[in-house]
């Protein structure tokens, strides 16, 4: 069987999901979770685009072990100079060199002949070599470039020391049997194909991404690049939990495996979907709420006499828990790191006393404490970020014949601010009283509330996106009491806007 090297792009090309920006500790904390998924390769970044990325893709490939760190490039010095620079440390350090192939990029984007366009692979390849044998070569909007003129690009790449060949459908173009036959062209056409890998990256703009990158690996690709989730530029990229559970499901049809520990994949997806705060389609494939969901009468019966009449694959196989009472009032610390652990999170010890202070918090609210309310607390104290502005106290008045009303307490600083404000619902009036003590200038984007877990004492957990300048961020925060999860989530948001001009 064909072990298919997986090339995760999450902190990539998923990071170029609009909306979707991590910082330098989210992605470190996701980049652990995608170690311990066993995925070969990370694309921790593009370390020219800007100095955050630059410090991500250095440090991740400083402090994780146990996969290979990408850094990406175009074909200028300065951005091969600046990759071979992040990746410096890595334990195996790979640059990922692209510019694109296609008549239309050429033309109209880059105004290169395709001659040029080969001199500037060649010599990225040659110079990124310089800092590490682990060379990748992209032909960007390769499946609308002319075939020959691909396999030329190919084989000179090959030649220059490129040991992965990337052939992306950067625009989600192909399908499926198309891409197949370019993988396969290619395998023939290309005399010294043997010396790399041929690896495959979908877009799904035509929600083909997964099934094209299926129809590569049966011609012979060797790498897929895929994200958590699917998410990615546009309609996002290859989900990479879909393509792994394809091949580990239709072993005979694919001949082929990867090295993924598939109990992790449902940890990883709703770790990404957490930290980025793309909400999963509850009809999503593998990791959706209802993948597993056996809703109609003929369906459950049959299940329950013999589950392999619905089911093709387990529930547990890809690590969904049945959600189950862990801890309580009377656990002690310890069970509770260990949970933690299993949970797939290591804290310091600071901040694993906050957690635990949480925890203990929560537990004098709430009867029964799930999984997801212990990932809810602890994402928090991962995501963490510098405090400008603190919630103190807050409380709210509204009904059906009262103005409602809202008097927060805020830290801002060394002092103590207070402000008292109506507005149109308990929400509306505390977030213009937060305004007003932070004089902020930021835009409310999205708003979204929801339940972790069942019952009128859930965890209710809210998200929500604030524009100022240009610049988007995320907040989340969570409680029992769903107002102050807003006004949480909201001061979280502005302390990151905050940060980040920092
Ligand atoms: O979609 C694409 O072509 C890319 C390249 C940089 C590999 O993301
Ligand atoms: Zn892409």
């Amino acid at each position: 069987m064909r072990i298919i090297k997986i090339f995760d792009t999450t902190l990539r090309d998923g990071e170029q999901s609009p909306g979707a920006s991590m910082n330098v500790d989210e992605k470190i904390q996701v980049a652990k979770q995608l170690v311990r998924l066993g995925v070969d390769i990370i694309e921790a970044g593009f370390p020219i685009a800007s100095p955050g990325d630059f410090e991500a893709v250095k440090r991740i490939a400083a402090e994780i072990k146990g996969a290979t760190i990408a850094g990406l490039a175009r074909t200028k010095d300065a951005d091969i100079d600046r990759a071979g620079e992040a990746i410096k440390l890595a334990e195996r350090g790979r640059i990922h060199t692209f510019i694109a192939t296609s008549d239309i990029h050429l033309k109209f984007k880059l105004r290169m002949e395709r001659e040029q366009v080969i001199d500037a692979a060649v010599r990225a390849v040659k110079r990124a070599k310089g800092f590490t044998d682990d060379v990748e070569f992209s032909a960007e909007d390769a499946t609308r470039s002319e075939w020959d003129y691909l396999c030329k690009v190919t084989e000179e790449v090959i030649k220059a020391g490129a040991t992965t060949v990337n052939i992306p459908d950067t625009v989600g173009y192909t399908v499926p049997q198309e891409y197949g036959e370019l993988i396969e062209y290619l395998m023939n056409k290309v005399p010294n194909i043997d010396k790399a890998v041929i690896s495959v990256h979908c877009h799904n703009d035509l929600g083909l991404a997964v099934a094209n990158s299926l129809a590569a690996i049966l011609k012979g690709a060797g790498q897929v690049e895929c994200t958590i989730n699917g998410i990615g530029e546009r309609a996002g990229n290859a989900a990479m939990e879909e393509i792994v559970m394809a091949l580990k499901t239709r072993p005979k049809f694919f001949n082929a495996d990867t090295k993924v520990v598939t109990e992790e994949i449902y940890k990883t997806s709703r770790l990404v979907s957490k930290i980025t705060g793309m909400v999963v389609q509850p009809n999503k494939a593998i990791v959706g709420a209802n993948a597993f969901a056996h809703e109609a009468g003929i369906h459950q019966d049959g299940y329950l006499k013999e589950r392999s009449t619905y089911e093709i694959m387990k529930p547990e196989a890809v690590g969904i828990p049945q959600s189950k009472l862990v801890l309580g009032k009377h656990s002690g610390r310890h069970a509770f790191k260990a949970r933690l652990k299993e949970l797939g999170y290591e804290l310091n010890e600071e901040d694993l006393n906050k957690a635990f202070e949480k925890f203990k918090h929560l537990c004098d609210q709430k009867k029964y404490i799930f999984d997801e309310d212990i990932e809810t607390l602890v994402s928090e104290e991962v995501s963490k970020i510098p405090e400008a502005y603190s919630l103190i106290d807050l409380s709210v008045s509204s009904g059906i014949n009262q103005k409602p009303t809202a008097t927060i307490k805020l830290k801002v600083g060394e002092n103590i601010i207070d402000r008292m404000e109506h507005g149109d619902g308990p929400v509306d009036a505390t977030y213009k009283a937060i305004a007003e003590i932070t004089q902020t200038k930021s835009n409310l984007l999205k708003f979204e509330v929801k339940s972790i877990t069942g019952g009128t004492d859930a965890l209710g957990e809210v998200t929500v996106s604030l524009d100022e300048d240009g610049r988007t961020v995320r907040g989340h925060g969570a409680d029992t009491d769903i107002i102050v999860a807003a006004a949480k989530a909201y001061i979280n948001a502005l302390n990151k806007l905050v940060a980040r001009k920092r």
